[in-house]
């Protein structure tokens, strides 16, 4: 029987898209982690319905076993961070460009149905224009960017000459339970939650002013899910965002209010290598792909505050 592998399977994005693998009845469910930023924890209640293999997708001799054979290939693993890239490239690159060629030379050697890639939206940089459509040039603004870029340019190359199939899915600013918030290179929102949950301030890089697309994780499993079935779109790529545009200062207020506190944050410099304004046109894979994002910012805050809470993230 074929199976589905999900690199990164123990980490925020990866454990969501396994889980959601195993509610569509998936049969075999193969995790490849190094357990570097993963934790075997974010698979507590589903570890004896998976395979979990520590494997690193540095090595190719560790992987291309695993992934042999593989109906789907999600390709979650990576080094995420723009300022982590920045202050320390070698493994970021090393594991983001390196390691995603590595799985698309395995998943081709391997026969594998189809590679799913986890991209990014910070490809596009700054645009003139709001919202960012994939035929816009890229214009990557830090290390971080540019190698997301490469593996979806990899993904491009595989297909259209090796006849691999892959599908390459720009993430736009993905939040939701899970996400990790004890690294200072942390989402900012799993830091925002944690901070009022401490009833602490957070610091907001900037004026505040900086705008982003948050998705919530559940909707970009469901996104997966149809990437990996849809026909005539090897070799693309698309947009996996919300569509609409939230600001720091905004998202700070939220969680205030949904808290009912008062707490001013502090504002520091703006960070190296940052995009002003994101905002996704989600029109391509809702038409290719059948994508239907179902959760507000206000529900996706709610509910992954409520799950912070619960797992005592924070605690004031
Ligand atoms: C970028 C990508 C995103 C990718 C992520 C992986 C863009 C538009 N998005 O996210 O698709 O998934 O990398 O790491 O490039 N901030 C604060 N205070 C903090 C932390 C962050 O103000 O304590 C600010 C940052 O300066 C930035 C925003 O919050 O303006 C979001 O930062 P972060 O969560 O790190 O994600 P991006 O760099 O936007």
């Amino acid at each position: 029987m074929s199976h589905y592998v999900v690199t990164g399977g123990a980490g925020f994005i990866g454990s969501a898209i396994v889980r959601g693998l195993l509610r569509e009845g998936a049969g075999r469910v193969v995790v490849i982690d190094n357990l570097l930023t993963g934790r075997e924890s974010n698979l507590e209640e589903v570890r004896g319905a998976i395979d979990f293999q520590r494997a690193d997708i540095r090595c190719y001799d560790e992987i291309a076993p695993l992934i042999r054979g593989a109906a789907v290939v999600f390709h979650e693993a990576a080094i995420p961070s723009v300022p982590r890239s920045i202050d320390d490239p070698v493994p970021s690159h090393e594991v983001n460009i390196d390691g995603t060629f590595n799985v698309l030379r395995a998943a081709r050697e391997g026969k594998v149905g189809r590679v799913v890639y986890a991209a990014s939206s910070s490809a596009y940089g700054d645009t003139e224009v709001l919202p960012k459509v994939e035929t816009m040039a890229p214009q990557p603004k830090s290390p971080y960017a540019l190698q997301k870029l490469v593996g979806e340019y990899y993904c491009n190359i595989f297909s259209e000459v090796y006849g691999l199939e892959t599908v390459a899915l720009r993430y736009f600013n993905v939040y939701g339970p899970r996400q990790d918030p004890s690294s200072p290179y942390s989402g900012v929102l799993s830091l925002f939650m944690k901070a009022v949950l401490e009833r602490r301030s957070p610091t907001i890089f900037g004026d505040g002013g900086h705008s982003r697309d948050f998705t919530y994780v559940d909707d970009v499993v469901e996104l997966n899910l149809k990437a990996a079935r849809a026909t005539g779109v090897s070799g693309k790529v698309y947009n996996g965002g919300n569509g609409g545009r939230i600001t720091l200062n905004q998202a700070w207020a939220l969680l205030q209010k949904i808290e009912g506190v008062e707490i001013p944050a502090v504002y520091g410099p703006p960070r190296a290598g940052d995009v002003r304004d994101s905002e996704a046109d989600t029109t391509a894979a809702v038409r290719d792909l059948g994508y239907a994002p179902r959760f507000s910012f206000d529900d996706g805050m709610r509910l992954t505050l409520e799950w912070y809470r619960r797992e005592g993230k924070g605690r004031p």
